[in-house]
C-alpha cells in the first residue's frame, strides 16, 4: 500500500500562501518519485481570518490539527493586528499545544547566494541552530504590579527545567551525531551573568555529553555567539541554546546565509505533530506580487520531509533547490530574483522531475 502523509497546511497571511502554493509543487513532485503520498487539508488560520472572524484558534481545530502527521506553515501576521495576538494566540500556541520543543534551524551558504559576510563562502556558513522552544523567556510567565502608576513593576520569568533543557540537550547531540560533520555540539548561554538558568543548562550540557564520547563539546556565551558568528562562522557545527537566545542568534544566522528568502525552520516534537515554516513572515505590502522568493517555503518543505523520514526526497528537494539557487536565480531578494515567485516554484519542479535517482 502507498504510505499516505496528512499535511495539515496553513498558508497564512499576506504572501503565506503565494510562496506555500510552490512549496507544495516541489512536494507533489517529489512525492511522486518516490511512491508516497501526500494529502493536504487546508486551514484559514491567520490574522486575515481573525479580522473577519474575531477567531485564533480554538479548540475544534486543534483537535483536527491533531490528527495532522505535520504542520505546514506560510506565514501569520496582519498590519492591522496588535503585536502579540496572533503570535500567542495561534504560533505560540500551536508550539505548547503539539509540544513542540526544538526549534531547528539550519543555516546554509548554498552556493550562487550572497552573504554579507566579507571573504566568506558556503565552505563556511554550514552549521545548525537547535533551539528550546517551549520554556525560557517564552512561558508567559510574570506579571504587573501597580500597573500604570509610576511605581510599576512588570515581570517577565525565564523557566528553565531539567525535563526541558534536558531533552533539548539530547536532541542536539543526536542531531550532531546523524549530521556527521564536525561532530562538534556548542552550547550557547550566558552562564557569567544568569547563574541560575544557565548553571543549569551547563550542568545538563555535561552529564548529557558523558552519553556522547564522539562529539566534542563547546561553550560561548551568546554575546560572543553573535561575534563569532560574523567573524568565524566557520567555528559553528550544531548550536543549542535556550528559546530567547536562539530566536536572536537564528535571525543573525539567517542574515548570513542569505536572508528571509532562503531561511527555513521546524517547530519539532519528535514523537509527535511537527510544524515547519519559512522564517520570513507575511510580508503584507507585497501580496498577490509574486515577487516574494519560495526557496525558503521549498526548503521548509525539505526540512519537513527529512523530519518525517522521507530523507531521500528531502534531499532531492534541497538539490533542485541548488541548482536554482547556484544557475538562475539572479538574486534572492524579493523582486530581484528575476523571476516570479511561481517561476521559482517551477524551475524547482523542474529540476525534480528531471533528475536522476
Ligand atoms: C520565530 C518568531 C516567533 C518567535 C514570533 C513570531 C513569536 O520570531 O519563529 O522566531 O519569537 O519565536
Ligand atoms: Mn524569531
Amino acid at each position: 500500500m502507498t504510505k499516505e502523509y496528512k499535511i495539515a497546511v496553513i498558508p497564512g497571511d499576506g504572501t503565506g500562501p503565494e510562496v506555500i502554493a510552490e512549496g507544495i509543487k516541489a512536494l507533489d513532485a517529489v512525492s511522486g518519485r518516490f511512491g508516497f503520498r501526500l494529502a493536504y487539508e487546508n486551514y484559514s488560520l491567520g490574522g486575515e481570518h481573525y479580522k473577519k472572524t474575531g477567531e485564533l484558534l480554538n479548540d475544534t481545530v486543534l483537535e483536527s490539527l491533531s490528527r495532522s502527521d505535520a504542520i505546514y506553515l506560510g506565514a501569520i501576521g496582519h498590519p492591522d493586528v496588535k503585536p502579540g495576538i496572533l503570535e500567542k494566540g495561534i504560533l505560540l500556541k500551536l508550539r505548547f499545544h503539539f509540544d513542540q520543543y526544538i526549534n531547528l534551524r539550519p543555516v546554509r551558504l548554498y552556493d550562487g547566494v550572497e552573504t554579507p559576510l566579507k571573504n566568506k563562502g558556503p565552505e563556511h556558513i554550514n552549521f545548525t541552530v537547535i533551539r528550546e522552544n517551549t520554556e525560557g523567556l517564552y512561558t508567559g510567565a510574570g506579571g504587573f504590579l501597580k500597573k500604570g502608576t509610576s511605581d510599576e513593576v512588570a515581570i517577565q520569568e525565564s523557566i528553565n527545567t531539567r525535563k526541558g533543557v534536558e531533552r533539548c540537550i539530547r536532541y542536539a547531540f543526536e542531531y550532531c551525531r546523524k549530521r556527521n560533520r564536525e561532530k562538534k555540539l556548542t552550547l550557547c548561554g550566558k552562564t557569567n551573568v544568569l547563574t541560575y538558568a544557565f548553571d543549569l543548562w551547563e550542568r545538563t550540557f555535561r552529564d548529557v555529553s558523558k552519553e556522547y564520547p564522539d562529539i566534542k563539546t563547546d561553550y560561548a556565551n551568546v554575546d560572543a555567539i553573535c561575534m563569532w558568528m560574523v567573524k568565524n562562522p566557520e567555528w559553528f557545527d550544531v548550536i543549542v541554546t535556550d528559546n530567547m537566545f536562539g530566536d536572536i542568534i537564528s535571525d543573525l544566522a539567517a542574515m548570513i546565509q542569505g536572508g528571509m528568502g532562503i531561511a527555513a525552520g521546524g517547530n519539532i516534537n519528535p514523537l509527535g505533530i511537527s510544524m515547519f515554516e519559512p522564517i520570513g513572515g507575511s510580508a503584507p505590502k507585497y501580496t498577490g506580487m509574486q515577487v516574494i522568493n519560495p526557496i525558503a517555503a521549498i526548503l521548509a518543505a525539505h526540512v519537513m520531509l527529512e523530519t518525517i523520514g522521507e530523507e531521500k526526497a528531502a534531499l532531492l528537494i534541497e538539490n533542485a533547490v541548488k541548482k536554482v539557487l547556484r544557475d538562475d536565480l539572479k538574486d534572492v531578494a524579493a523582486g530581484k530574483m528575476g523571476y516570479t515567485t511561481s517561476e521559482v516554484g517551477d524551475l524547482v519542479k523542474k529540476y525534480i522531475v528531471d533528475s536522476e535517482l
